[in-house]
């Protein structure tokens, strides 16, 4: 069986990681199946792209779309008109998406058209916010999808509601967990720590890169302003994403404990997480992370794709209502944050149970 596997931007490159070192395996032992890796090229500076390329050890691409920034409308366009020539060029029997973004739907519409199988990894995960861009894209995907892999029985749930056929969904866990579990041992201290002389576990970790939160600089002044005046004593470490970067020229936030810096890699962002004494974020995949290593999360969004890691995990979601992030923020300098648990299946053998399906679906060809 041909496989196409997609990603195009930061979070997806997390899950294809695990998946193509199992496949690797698989195909190592002789099994009948061959991938052609996709890069569509969505995020391209090499501190969003390259770098996790080469710490996750992920091969180069067989082909780079190029596509790079613009509107949704452009990028989607661009990313279609240009994986429909990859798939032509090369014909696959599955092309693999992974995740939320623009790339994910795109390349699932042009696989569909072309009568070409979609798997979809990290299906079924719902905000039922439609004014996030992700959940146009989640949704969009999941109704043309074939092979259901999902994360948390909620998901389970939520495609059943929506009508997917049940013999098509894998419940196989989370598949960003298996590469945390894969490189928590190999974490590196970013240079950042040195250079300001930061004692990690008095230092709070903040990202935040959601358009609904960075591309309005009054609000984002408010947030930060509220959590510089709340956090006295701790340094806050603030790895600035490309469109975050924009909208801080803007604004005047100077201070002495608010560390900026470049976006860090995937070892050196989640070394901070693993020390620092919480993390305040708008990230999806940050939520699960944190969720995993037992670290306060308190989210920056009034809704989540990913409930467990409220219901189970260590993660809050307190919206950008100021009053509560200052209440959050108190809480966890108190040391009376929650305790979370760790949902079941994500034990870092997701990709395993993927790759088992895979060769499953490849027999009944
Ligand atoms: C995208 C995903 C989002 C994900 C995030 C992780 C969509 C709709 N959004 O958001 O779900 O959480 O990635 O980072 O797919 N830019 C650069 N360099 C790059 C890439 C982008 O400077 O390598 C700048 C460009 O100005 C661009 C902006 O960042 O316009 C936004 O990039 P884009 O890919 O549109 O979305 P993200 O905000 O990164």
């Amino acid at each position: 069986m041909n496989l196409t596997i997609v990603a195009g931007a930061r979070p997806n490159f997390l899950k294809i990681a695990p998946l193509i070192k199992e496949l690797d395996i698989a195909i190592n032992k002789g099994n009948e199946l061959a991938y052609r890796l996709i890069h569509t090229g969505q995020h391209y500076d090499d501190n969003l792209s390259k770098v996790f390329f080469e710490e996750l050890g992920i091969p180069k691409p067989h082909n780079n779309l190029n596509v790079g920034s613009g509107s949704h409308a452009v990028q989607t366009a661009n990313i279609m008109v240009a994986f429909e020539q990859e798939l032509i060029d090369y014909p696959s029997d599955m092309v693999i998406v992974v995740g939320d973004v623009n790339s994910t739907m795109a390349c699932s519409i042009v696989a569909k058209k072309l009568h070409v199988k979609v798997a979809h990894i990290e299906a079924g995960i719902r905000s039922f916010d439609m004014n996030m861009p992700e959940e146009v894209n989640r949704m969009v995907t999941d109704s043309i999808t074939d092979y259901y892999f999902t994360p948390t029985e909620t998901a389970n749930e939520n495609l059943m509601l929506s009508g997917a056929d049940a013999k098509n969904v894998f419940y196989v866990g989370n598949i960003m967990i298996d590469s945390l579990m894969q490189n928590r041992d190999k974490f590196i201290e970013p240079q950042c720590v040195k250079d300001n002389n930061i004692n990690v576990s008095k230092s709070i970790v903040l990202t935040l890169h959601r358009p609904e939160n960075v591309d309005y600089p009054e609000k984002l002044e408010k947030i930060i302003k509220t959590i510089i005046t709340n956090s006295y004593g701790y340094k806050i470490i603030f790895p600035v994403h490309p469109r975050t970067r924009k909208a801080l020229s803007d604004i005047d936030i100077d201070h002495e404990r608010l560390i900026l810096t470049d976006p860090l890699t995937y070892l050196s962002f989640n070394y901070l997480v693993q020390g620092c004494l919480a993390v305040i974020t708008d990230s999806g995949g940050v939520q699960e992370e944190t969720t995993v290593m037992g670290v306060p999360c308190i989210t920056l969004r009034n809704n989540t794709e990913r409930p467990e890691t409220v219901s189970i995990g260590t993660n809050e979601l307190i919206g950008t209502d100021i009053p509560k992030l200052e209440a959050a923020i108190n809480t966890v300098i108190a040391g009376r944050w929650k305790e979370g648990g760790i949902p079941d299946m994500w034990d870092g053998k997701t990709a395993q149970r993927i790759v088992n399906v895979l060769l499953e679906i490849a027999q009944q060809q």
